[in-house]
């Protein structure tokens, strides 16, 4: 086994594995000291080192050589060196910066939380919240496109995309064929087909948990309640395709979203597939095994989210 190395994140002191990245590093130690991130992806090979919102400042190299990096670097994509001393939040430059990047992200990002699906679980709302300006200084034309279905289940909302590559890694890495991408370069970059085309195969539908924002939507779930109205259960069955491990997500007694399970920084822990997802809103296809652990500060949480609170729901109401 390869030796440990030492690195040192917001005062606190990590053992890791080289070729460990500062992201994962802070991952270990958990809580503020974690950077937000927008592109990166736990379980997308390549993902990161788009959105930018992962920066921090390297204050020592490493022990060899302790010189501080001359700019912020993107935690992402930075491997950590024995005795690296990094600096996120205890960093006023990293919030600063982070402000610009956030304003950047929202540039073309419409605000239109209140009728996005989205809102309640977009990291870019949490992330505005954090540090988004209250108003924007950007006085020109923002881009705006036509909705798009692609396919029958996923509904494409270009305006809102930040083009942070997940779903088309998703689409490249668990997926036979992909028929998307970004087209155009610049200012024109935008998700598409090219000639208009359904993405259509088995785990297309994880095109839609990945994305961070509301630009990729559940069709069968657009419009049909806010998520901190709904009850996340965890549920498994028998899938002859994917792990069928899932969340359902309840309105009443009714299954009105299937997605994956996701951790702690929103990303899931194993793709399943569309008939899961789509195919499958009986609580009669499901083995229940209990509510979704949420985090007490999201959303998602507020109004009815206790555990015991909800377990005799659960009981009475569904099982
Ligand atoms: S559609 Fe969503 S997942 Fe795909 S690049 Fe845009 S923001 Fe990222
Ligand atoms: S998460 Fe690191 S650049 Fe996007």
């Amino acid at each position: 086994m390869s030796e440990k190395i030492k690195v040192t994140i917001d005062n606190i002191e990590v053992e890791v594995d080289p070729g460990t990245t500062i992201l994962q590093a802070a991952r270990m130690i958990g809580g503020d000291v974690v950077p937000p991130a927008m592109c990166y992806y736990s379980k997308l090979k390549g993902s990161g080192g788009k959105c930018r919102t992962c920066l921090v400042k390297v204050a020592a190299g490493s022990a060899k050589d302790p010189r501080p990096m001359p700019k912020l670097v993107a935690s992402c994509r930075t491997t950590v060196m024995d005795g690296m001393v990094v600096q996120n939040i205890t960093s006023p430059e990293v919030i600063e910066a982070r402000k610009g990047v956030v304003e950047f992200l929202l540039i073309n990002h419409p605000l239109d939380c209140p009728v996005c699906d989205q809102a309640g679980e977009c990291h870019l709302q949490d992330l505005s919240f954090d540090h988004g300006k209250d108003q924007s200084r950007y006085e020109f034309k923002r881009r705006t496109f036509e909705m798009v279905d692609i396919g029958d289940k996923i509904k494409l909302h270009m305006n809102r995309c930040i083009l942070c590559y997940r779903c088309v890694f998703t689409a490249d890495q668990i997926t036979d064929q992909r028929v998307h991408g970004v087209l155009g370069r610049g200012d024109a970059s935008e998700i598409g087909t090219y000639i208009s085309k359904a993405i259509d195969n088995d785990f297309s539908g994880n095109v839609i948990d990945v994305c961070p924002v509301g630009a990729l939507t559940d069709k069968t779930f657009r419009f049909k309640n806010r998520v901190w109205f709904t009850k996340p259960v965890d549920a498994h069955r028998d899938c002859d395709k994917c792990c069928g491990k899932v969340t359902l997500w309840y309105k009443g007694e009714d299954v009105i979203r299937v997605t994956g399970r996701k951790d702690q920084y929103g990303e899931v822990d194993e793709f399943i597939c569309n008939t899961c997802r789509f195919d499958k809103k009986k609580t009669s296809d499901w083995e229940i095994e209990g509510p979704t652990k949420v985090d007490r500060h999201s959303v998602i949480s507020s109004n009815h989210y206790d555990e015991k609170e909800l377990l005799p729901v659960i009981d009475r109401k569904i099982l």
